[in-house]
């Protein structure tokens, strides 16, 4: 029996019996919720504006994590029009280490149409919070249900472990369809109690005690009727499809350094860490010849200003590059593994500096200003490497430097 043959037999029982049922389940969720939660900085607070940065803080991204970001976020941009009102490169520095830095431009522009549209308040009305940039159902049921107490169904993966497993849902969570099954039976729950509590309540049980492997169904309040227990499911439940794998892509990173200083770029506005700043580097999905060589080509390019092709005539290349340092960093749907060369007999070993004709916006990054940039963390990883033995490298990624963002 599967949730939804469950809710069959609920056509079966009488609607006083499920009434009954989902009061019980919100009631003892609330009660449970009372006595055994985290005391979490946001949970301290009703505050809209505080609770939709803590929420899309937390997408992706651990509790443990967030807390220090949070307090840092909320300390330099306290209202909606004090973010609206900051300068982009200031929001991403506070953002800088988080991932997604698409919540971050997000949230900017959400409170830019908060200002000007809603009077610097955050709305109320579902229709005008979900018209807000990067608002989705989650967030937008995160923000009705705990900071306007109104019932709304926010869902996120904790959230549906538990229903999953209470419903004894056997089909894959991830189809589209069993979400919203999902998102309907959590919206009938916060109908029969208090949203605000629900909603942190599920999320919580998920968390701390409905875990993904070895739940601890013992300290568990609603244990007696989930549907996952009576029938010996929680270890299998909730299924997924099968994973896409992720592309798997290879950068080819430069470490080209100059009187203290290395060359950087700006990676493009718009795509994957848009705007960003990186090592000189190469992507490459399917290297097919030695890394050297398109360490070579990059290098090339970074000296002629321009491609070069064929059999252009150019000065000697240095006929080596040393292979200095390796950093990964699996994003959604891409495994990156970053190798960084160095070009052996120029400066850094000593030899001549290296002249460049950048054909991107890229700079000389003195190796005490790199706090001053913003970077992905892979290359944050890399830097911390590279520089690895300066008694500066802990504080390379102070979080409220100036920012060199343009
Ligand atoms: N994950 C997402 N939202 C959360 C919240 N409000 N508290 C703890 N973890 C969460």
């Amino acid at each position: 029996m599967n949730a939804f043959q469950r809710r069959r037999d609920w056509e079966g029982a009488s609607s006083k019996q499920v009434e009954e049922s989902l009061a019980a389940f919100a009631h003892t969720l609330e009660a449970w919720y009372n006595q055994a939660s985290r005391d979490l900085p946001w949970r301290r607070t009703t505050d809209p504006y505080a609770i939709l940065v803590s929420e899309t803080m937390l997408q992706q991204t651990r509790v443990e994590t967030v807390i220090p970001y949070y307090h840092r976020f909320m300390e330099r941009f306290p209202t909606p029009l004090h973010l609206a009102d900051a300068a982009m490169d200031d929001v991403l520095k506070m953002w800088e280490g988080l991932g997604y830095y698409r919540r971050a431009r997000n949230l900017k522009a959400a409170m830019e149409v908060v200002r000007d549209r809603h009077g610097g308040r955050i709305p109320d009305h579902p229709e005008a919070l979900r018209a807000l940039p990067g608002i989705g159902p989650y967030t937008l049921g995160a923000v009705l249900s705990i900071a306007f107490n109104r019932p709304y169904p926010a869902v996120d993966g904790n959230v549906l472990r538990v229903m999953s497993r209470y419903r004894a849902v056997e089909e894959a969570i991830d189809l589209p369809q069993v979400k919203r099954r999902i998102e309907a039976d959590v919206a009938e729950t916060l109908k029969h109690g208090t949203p605000r509590l629900l909603t942190q309540a599920l999320m919580e049980l998920g968390a701390l005690v409905c875990v993904p492997k070895n739940p601890r169904c013992l300290e568990c309040p609603v244990s007696s009727t989930c549907a996952a227990r009576a029938r010996g499911l929680t270890a299998v439940l909730p299924k997924r499809l099968p994973k896409r794998s992720r592309r798997r892509q290879t950068v080819v990173a430069l470490w080209i350094t100059r009187e203290g200083k290395f060359w950087a770029e700006r990676r493009p506005e718009g795509g994957l860490l848009g705007g960003m700043w990186q090592l000189p580097a190469v992507e490459l999905d399917d290297p097919s010849a030695p890394l050297e060589e398109y360490a070579l080509a990059r290098l090339a390019e970074l000296r002629y200003g321009h491609a070069i092709q064929g059999d252009e005539v150019r000065e000697p290349e240095p006929v080596a590059f040393e292979r200095v340092c390796e950093a990964s960093h699996a994003f959604t749907h891409l495994d990156w593994t970053v190798v960084v060369f160095a070009p052996v007999g120029y400066d850094h070993v000593g030899g001549p500096p290296v002249e460049i004709h950048p054909i991107h916006e890229g700079a000389w990054v003195d190796f005490e200003e790199i706090s001053n940039f913003v970077w992905p963390k892979v290359y944050q990883e890399v830097l911390r490497q590279l520089i690895a033995g300066n008694d500066k490298q802990l504080s390379l990624f102070p979080l409220n430097g100036a920012s060199r963002w343009r």
